[in-house]
């Protein structure tokens, strides 16, 4: 009979928490913003050049539905740097030109922003790849945009400071990233300036680290004479850029071969479904090196990894204990609720925790962490991946100095919360209180 009861009860308490589940984050999703946090922010009107399909509205100021020929007219006196730009296209000159229209709409008063589905009505196989990547899951160019709406802390900032992540983010929502309009050109694509205006900054200096490894100083002493217009292919170029390593084939997608993202894991590189990625590396770097050469090249970046979660280990274990003993101020509960409007406030150390200490007021201690966790040690991670030992040199000595300010700062809030502790029993004040910097300098040199 009990167990009849289990029997039916389980299955509709599952059926009724699913529900409501899937009710929630369809509701959480039904506010003037996109993502999980749509509730908790409006769009500002420029990100309907970002991401289009959800936030743009057509200006209608200009009354009328037009052929071809008069959008060109027209914009001959409006915007003639675009018009420009297109007439020296390949849109302008195939046999059948693509005209302004064929983006844009005729009806000037419900223009549109040519979404990826646009550009993929007439280029199937780039708009393909580009979709399928979603497979891979994050971080990847498709998901890119669902990635920072649905961070937290991009609900809570500063709607000024958060245009950045659209702006950059909407590489997902927008073909134009890499061959910029009107132009279209291929050949901008492959070089690595279309990638650096977004892959820059201090947790993916994806251009230091090229620029200062073997193959950008061959890029920047001849990338001149080079000719562009050739593909991404075996014996065209004496060089790769970042196009020829991520989109080889001018395969519209860069996370097919990549095990360690983004460098915020430890991961365990020998599985074997890494290993069939770490192969497809190396196929790419035989164009122009031997299989064994790359393969230790390789391995000696995740010798690195493997380095560098040693010390973030040791530094998360010290935080933690501080946490579980209270050390850590501010508490938990006299924190700001992250994300905006939680109900458990709590306090964020660790890997993934740790990113919202960027945005908060935390204590030195935390944002010590934060620093070695997100810049030093991501930033060493691309060195390694990139071949540039010389930032590998450079973020592991900062995580090391980071690495011994906590022990020393956790050192003095242990001894801070014992002489409190005891100045409650009454004991040994006197002993902690009449150490330190100051008085002893003061003892050894009044
Ligand atoms: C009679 C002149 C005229 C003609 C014809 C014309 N445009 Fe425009 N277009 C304008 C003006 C003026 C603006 C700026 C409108 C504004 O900012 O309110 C504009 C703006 C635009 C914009 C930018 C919208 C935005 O939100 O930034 C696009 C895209 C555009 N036109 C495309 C076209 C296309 C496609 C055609 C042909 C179907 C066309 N135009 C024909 C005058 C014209
Ligand atoms: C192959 C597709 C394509 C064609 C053809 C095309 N555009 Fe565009 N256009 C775009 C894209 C993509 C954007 C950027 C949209 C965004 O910001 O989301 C854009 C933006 C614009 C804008 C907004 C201003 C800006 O920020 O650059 C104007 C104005 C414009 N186009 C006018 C034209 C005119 C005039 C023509 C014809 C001479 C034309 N476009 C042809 C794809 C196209
Ligand atoms: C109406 C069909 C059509 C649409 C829509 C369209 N294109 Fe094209 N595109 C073409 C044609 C046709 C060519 C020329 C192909 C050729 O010459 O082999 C071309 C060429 C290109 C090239 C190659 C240029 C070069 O330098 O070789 C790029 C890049 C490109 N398109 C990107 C885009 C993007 C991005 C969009 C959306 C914003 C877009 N196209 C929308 C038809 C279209
Ligand atoms: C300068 C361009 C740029 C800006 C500005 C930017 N991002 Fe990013 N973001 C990137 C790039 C590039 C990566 C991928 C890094 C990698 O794989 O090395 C990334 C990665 C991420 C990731 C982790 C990716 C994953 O899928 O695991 C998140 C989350 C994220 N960004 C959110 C944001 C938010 C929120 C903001 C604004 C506060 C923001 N980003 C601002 C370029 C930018
Ligand atoms: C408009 C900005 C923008 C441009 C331009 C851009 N990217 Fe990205 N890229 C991003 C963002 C944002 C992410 C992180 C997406 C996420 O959060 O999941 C990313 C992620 C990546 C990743 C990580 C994939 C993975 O699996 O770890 C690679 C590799 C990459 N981009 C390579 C390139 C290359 C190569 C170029 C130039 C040919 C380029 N990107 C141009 C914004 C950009
Ligand atoms: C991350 C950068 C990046 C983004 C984003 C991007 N492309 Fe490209 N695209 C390239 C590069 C690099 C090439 C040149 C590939 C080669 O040399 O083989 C290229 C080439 C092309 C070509 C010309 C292919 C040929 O064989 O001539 C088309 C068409 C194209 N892209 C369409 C698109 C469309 C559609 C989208 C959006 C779904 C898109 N691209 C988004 C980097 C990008
Ligand atoms: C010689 C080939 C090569 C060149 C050139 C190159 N990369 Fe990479 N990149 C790699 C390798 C290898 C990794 C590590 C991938 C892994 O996890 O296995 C990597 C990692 C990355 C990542 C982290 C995501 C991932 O795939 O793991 C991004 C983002 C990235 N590179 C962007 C760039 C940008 C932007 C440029 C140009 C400024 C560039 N790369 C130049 C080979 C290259
Ligand atoms: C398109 C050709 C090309 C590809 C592809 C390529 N490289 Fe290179 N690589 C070069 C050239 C050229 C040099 C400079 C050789 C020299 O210094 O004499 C070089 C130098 C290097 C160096 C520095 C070697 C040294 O002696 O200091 C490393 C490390 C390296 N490559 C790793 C890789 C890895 C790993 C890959 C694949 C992810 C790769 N390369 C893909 C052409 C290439």
């Amino acid at each position: 009979m009990r167990l009849k009861l289990i029997l039916v009860v389980l299955p509709i308490a599952a059926l009724l928490a699913v529900t409501a589940g899937f009710a929630y984050v369809q509701w959480s999703k039904g506010g003037a913003g996109t993502g999980l946090y749509s509730r908790d922010w409006a769009p500002d009107p420029v990100q309907g050049y970002w991401d289009p399909d959800n936030f743009y509205h057509s200006p209608d100021s200009v009354v009328g539905v037009f052929e071809a020929e008069l959008c060109i007219q027209c914009h001959q006196g409006i915007t003639p740097g675009i018009v420009a730009d297109w007439s020296t296209s390949r849109h302008a000159q195939t046999s059948e030109p693509v005209y302004c229209n064929d983006c844009h709409g005729s009806d000037h008063q419900q223009l549109r922003l040519p979404t990826p589905d646009v550009c993929g009505s007439c280029h199937k196989k780039q708009h393909g790849e580009f979709k399928d990547e979603a497979r891979y899951g994050f971080p990847s160019h498709v998901l890119a945009m669902e990635r920072a709406v649905d961070a937290p802390h991009f609900a809570d900032k500063p709607k000024a400071e958060v245009q950045s992540c659209v702006q950059c983010h909407s590489v997902a929502t927008k073909c134009d990233s890499c061959h910029t309009r009107h132009r279209f050109n291929t050949a901008e694509a492959r070089r690595p300036e279309a990638c650096i205006t977004c892959h820059s900054g201090p947790p993916h200096p994806d251009d230091e680290s090229y620029f200062g490894s073997a193959h950008g100083k061959l890029y920047l002493a001849e990338g001149k004479t080079w000719d562009w217009s050739k593909p991404l292919a075996k014996g065209n170029y004496k060089a790769p850029t970042c196009a020829y390593c991520h989109m080889d084939g001018g395969r519209h997608q860069v996370a097919h071969k990549s095990m360690w993202k983004f460098g915020l894991r430890e991961i365990n590189p020998q599985t074997s479904k890494n290993q069939v990625l770490r192969q497809r590396w190396i196929e790419l770097c035989n164009d122009c090196h031997q299989e064994k050469e790359a393969e230790q090249w390789l391995a000696e970046m995740d010798q690195e990894r493997k380095q560098v979660w040693g010390k973030l280990y040791e530094a998360e274990a010290i935080l933690k204990d501080l946490r579980s003993n209270n050390l850590i101020q501010p508490e938990a509960e006299d924190r700001p609720p992250y994300p905006m409007g939680s109900l458990w406030p709590r306090e964020r150390i660790g890997f993934f925790e740790g990113q919202a200490s960027a945005f908060y007021n935390v204590s030195a201690i935390e944002r010590d962490y934060f620093e070695m966790w997100y810049f030093d040690n991501l930033g060493s991670y691309k060195s390694a991946a990139h071949g540039n030992m010389h930032g590998v040199e450079k973020g592991h000595k900062k995580m090391s100095a980071s690495l011994e300010r906590i022990k020393t700062y956790a050192g003095e809030l242990r001894a801070a919360s014992e002489a409190d502790s005891n100045s409650k029993k009454g004991v040994g004040v006197a002993e902690f209180w009449s150490r330190g910097a100051y008085t002893d300098y003061n003892r050894e040199h009044n």
